[in-house]
Order: C-alpha cells, then structure tokens, then sequence
C-alpha cells in the first residue's frame, strides 16, 4: 500500500466501543520503531467505554460521536479525521456498522479484527456459534473492511483449538490474547514494501 511516504509513520485512528484491549496492543506496537503507523486519535459511539481510558494514559487525543444520527456522526467524524489528517482506521472492537459511503472515503484504508476465522462466524456471538457448532478450530481474522458485514479482503489470520468443556468465555479470552499479536502483523504485512 502507497501510503508510507518517506520515514514518516502513518497517521492512525482507532474506532472502539468496549474495553480497548486491542486499542492498548496497537498503541504500544505503535511505539516500536519497526511500526509503519503512529496512533493519533481514538473515536468512540460510547463515553463509557474502558478503552477512552488509554487516550489520558498515552496521552492521544479522543473524540465520543453520538450514533442516534450515523449520518451525521459519520459526518463529524470524517471531518475530524482530515483534521488530524488520519491516513488508516483501525476499528479495534467498534460496535457500529459505517456506511458504505464513509468506507468510500476511507477507501482500502480501513482494516478490522474479528474474532472467528472468518468466513465463518461473521457478526456478533461467534464464540457462542463455534462451540455449538463444534467446530474443532477458532480463532480471528484481520481483514480490509468493505461495504459487507466482515466480508472484507482476509489479510491475516491466527487459528486457535477449541477444547472440551470449552466456554465462550474461555474461547474468548484465549483468542484476544492472540488478537493483540495478530493485529500488528497484519499492519506490518499490508506495509510491508
Ligand atoms: C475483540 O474480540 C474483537 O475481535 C471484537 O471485539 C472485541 C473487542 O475487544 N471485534 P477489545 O475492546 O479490543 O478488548
């Protein structure tokens, strides 16, 4: 991808709902001198989200939009992303679907996590879905968003084995530490000359 010019890193938000694990990863992959991409802001639909917590801990400027009207939130959100002059959006754990218009603008330069080796298990649950499936293998999946609900271009993914007597709960925690691993290879993949 044509993005990284000269030495200068890239210019990243991070879209959150939730807890921000995968925020803190990427924040602190971000400090690594092998990362192509600095993170400049953190968006989220939810005030309460743990995750804002991260903006005052490593000091990076966070914005809260108010989704009851997506138009225009997405409309105050890409503004504030030119702003900052953001260049790649990471949606780390982001509840809301983005219109097909603002992935436009953002065109090739919004990647997602998803917990599940997707194409299987796409949306909410997934979990819940491969245990009672019995699936043998988990896992998750770093991809490029489109205008399809996780249905983006597959840039990596991490398979994890689901055990007896295995929880969503268990599954859950077991695939986020491998979250926190995969998202930067993923970034490191994609901008890799
Ligand atoms: C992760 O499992 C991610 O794959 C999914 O939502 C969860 C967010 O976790 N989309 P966190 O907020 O990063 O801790």
């Amino acid at each position: 991808m044509a993005l990284l010019i000269g030495c200068k890193k890239i210019k990243t938000a991070v879209f959150i709902s939730g807890n921000g694990s995968n925020l803190k990863a990427l924040i602190k992959f971000s400090k690594l001198k092998k990362s192509p991409i600095s993170i400049n802001l953190i968006i989220s639909n939810n005030a309460k989200s743990k995750g804002l917590n991260y903006s005052s801990i490593y000091k990076i400027k966070k914005k809260i939009f108010d989704f009851e009207n997506k138009n225009l939130a997405e409309k105050k959100i890409l503004r504030e992303l030119k702003k900052e002059k953001i260049n790649l959006i990471c949606l780390a754990g982001f509840m809301k679907i983005l219109s097909e218009k603002f992935i436009k603008n953002f065109k090739g330069k919004i990647l997602n996590i998803h917990p599940s080796l997707l194409p299987k298990f796409k949306g909410l649950n997934t979990h819940r879905r491969a245990i009672k499936n019995k699936e043998i293998y988990s896992g998750c999946t770093v991809h490029f968003v489109n205008s399809k609900l996780d249905s983006g271009k597959i840039i990596l993914q991490k398979k994890v084995k689901i055990l007896k007597n295995e929880t969503p709960k268990s599954l859950s925690k077991k695939i986020l530490v491998q979250e926190h691993k995969l998202y930067p290879k993923a970034i490191i993949k994609i901008f890799r000359h």
